[in-house]
């Protein structure tokens, strides 16, 4: 049985829920029907004008519980379709009955290829099934001169995912308007408010270590380095800072300012702290941009309870408590064992490495391990820097310093 104090307090609670959704209510998201309602009459100037309509969310189902993307995949509408997702329209989603994948590859005429492409490089599944059981992929004409095109972007996702339609690291350049993040391609004009796929993938750590990548538009999940992220800061040889892919061998356009709009803020800080950051693989002799303690696909972990260190792998997904035998190598100099590690590089005589878990011997470090690794820096780094620069130049594309 209530108090009447506690009854008075239930009472006020009510009113205050009350009030609650009175202004949850005020707060009503933008409807998507006038979008809706444009992308149905095929009238782009309605369209532009209801997409500029501030807080709308292009996710967002109208009162008839249309999908704007599903909408637009219906009407075959190519310019809708690019617009929708330049405003972040979610590529892989479903309004329960089909997918914009399907409706695309049902297309047929011309605009189906256009719009397959947009949508696999947002993140569209063709292996997603419709209402009747039937994936997008499966609606691929067999062999036909129209399918042609369709089924070699098939083979390019089954291959890479949303990854192989990406543009190219650097193309896309950052810039703040309106306080809002705002994006933008010098080389095609093309402008959009949401990031492009490929400004969309974010690291995850677990006790500061890199796990995975995930693109948060795409939804694709890698345990290496995506291309988009292969960022170094380094010194060029006249002595200025330079962004450098070193994945796609590109120089950033907004060089010494700006990070590239790929990196997120938090990778960029840490990339500009270290510039010249890099490793020369003494076995394999390459230089490497990634730090060697990630060579393998462990981690090493600390239980958060017992603090007791145990290993993950990132690939595999499994968990074990004692040193995996791919790290477990120790150097042995004669007359006794040590781990000088990196310092000494090439051959020294009576070295040798020792595994203490599989006891394998090796007269040369293994090449994943720390002690095939020496870290580079200074004059080194910016011949490779100046080397990467003119490979750019060389290769013909757009170095813009
Ligand atoms: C398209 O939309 C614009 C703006 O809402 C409107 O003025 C125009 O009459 C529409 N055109 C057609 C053909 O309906």
């Amino acid at each position: 049985m209530l108090r009447s104090t506690d009854r008075v307090t239930a009472a006020a609670l009510l009113a205050l829920l009350a009030l609650g959704c009175v202004s949850a209510a005020s707060a009503k998201p933008p409807s998507t029907d006038r979008l809706v309602a444009a992308i149905k009459a095929k009238n782009f100037s309605a369209l532009s004008e209801a997409l500029s309509v501030k807080g709308l969310d292009v996710n967002t189902p109208d009162s008839s519980r249309r999908l704007p993307l599903v909408e637009a995949a219906r009407s075959r509408d190519v310019r809708a379709v690019s617009a929708l997702l330049e405003q972040g329209a979610l590529a892989r989603v479903s309004d329960g009955t089909t997918t914009p994948l399907h409706l695309a590859l049902l297309a047929q005429g011309a605009a189906a290829a256009p719009m397959a492409r947009l949508l696999l490089a947002h993140g569209a599944d063709p292996t997603a099934k419709d209402k009747s059981g039937a994936t997008a992929r499966s609606l691929v004409p067999a062999a036909s001169a129209a399918s042609k095109e369709l089924s070699e972007m098939l083979k390019q996702w089954e291959a890479r995912g949303a990854m192989a339609f990406e543009d190219a690291p650097g193309d896309w350049l950052r810039e703040e308007r309106e306080g809002a993040a705002y994006f933008w391609n010098p080389a095609t004009g093309e402008s959009r408010w949401s990031a492009p796929p490929s400004c969309a993938w974010q690291r995850v750590t677990v006790q500061g270590h890199p796990i995975k990548y995930v693109n948060s538009l795409t939804g694709q999940e890698t345990t290496s380095l995506p291309a988009a992220l292969a960022w170094a800061r380094v010194t060029a040889a006249d002595g200025s800072g330079l962004w450098l892919n070193w994945a796609a061998r590109v120089t950033s356009a907004a060089a010494a300012t700006q990070p590239p709009a790929e990196l997120p803020a938090e990778l960029a800080a840490e990339l500009a702290a270290r510039p010249n950051r890099r490793w020369y693989n003494t076995v394999t002799r390459e230089f490497v941009y990634t730090d060697p303690a990630y060579a393998t696909a462990w981690r090493e972990l600390r239980d958060e309870a017992t603090g007791a260190p145990y290993w993950f792998n990132v690939d595999s997904g499994a968990s074990v408590w004692e040193v995996p035998a791919e790290l477990a190598w120790a150097e042995v100099v004669e007359g006794g064992s040590g781990s000088s590690g990196a310092a000494a590089a090439g051959t020294t005589s009576g070295r040798y490495f020792h595994n203490t878990v599989s006891g394998e011997v090796a007269w040369t470090a293994p090449e994943h391990s720390a002690h095939a690794f020496v870290e580079v820096q200074g004059a080194e780094a910016e011949a490779a820097a100046a080397a990467a620069t003119a490979a750019t130049a060389a290769g013909g594309a757009e170095l813009l310093l």
